[in-house]
């Protein structure tokens, strides 16, 4: 497990930047959880990461509408919000199973109990004084891989 803290916005979108870096060519199937409470950065997190990886448009919230894709040639990106959702069924109604074919980011995955058994990567946020901390956390693998190929700050580690 890595942990570091975000003193402010900006170290916010650095961490974003460098997650995006490290993604693999091919990101079919890949799971991101983006966990922490209201306010805590996940959106934040999940535009900057849009935002390195090509995306030049606006990244409104998937509050509402649940998923918004993003197709950025080389990679396809569902920035998912489960606020909404209260168990897996509902899954089946967003076509969850069609979304394989990209890298799902993924805000309130506690929503769906058991989804972290599928994830690859599990970041969580929570506030420090005026800023943020995270901590990130490998569930595969790959996902522990990817997290070790992190240009993180120096303020982070791995016990
Ligand atoms: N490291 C940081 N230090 C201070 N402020 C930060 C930091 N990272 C993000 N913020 C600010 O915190 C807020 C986070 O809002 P954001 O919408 O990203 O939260 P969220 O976790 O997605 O909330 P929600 O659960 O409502 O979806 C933004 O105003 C952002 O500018
Ligand atoms: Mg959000």
């Amino acid at each position: 497990m890595h942990r570091l803290s975000l003193p402010e916005l900006h170290a916010t979108e650095a961490l974003a930047a460098g997650l995006a870096r490290a993604l693999p060519e091919d990101v079919a199937g890949w799971m991101i959880l983006l966990q922490g409470d209201l306010g805590s950065g996940k959106s934040t997190l999940a535009r900057a990461m849009l935002r390195e990886l090509g995306h030049k448009g606006a990244v409104p919230s998937p509050t509402y509408t649940l998923i918004e894709p993003y197709d950025l040639g080389k990679s396809l990106i569902y920035h998912i919000d489960l606020y909404r959702i209260s168990d897996a069924e509902e899954l089946d109604y967003l076509g969850w199973s069609d979304l394989e074919d990209g890298l799902r980011l993924i805000e309130w995955p506690e929503r769906v109990p058991g989804l972290q058994n599928q994830a690859d990567v599990l970041i969580q946020l929570r506030y420090e004084g005026d800023g943020r901390a995270a901590e990130l956390t490998g569930l595969t693998s790959r996902g522990e891989k990817y997290l070790a190929r992190l240009a993180l700050p120096e303020a982070s580690y791995s016990p």
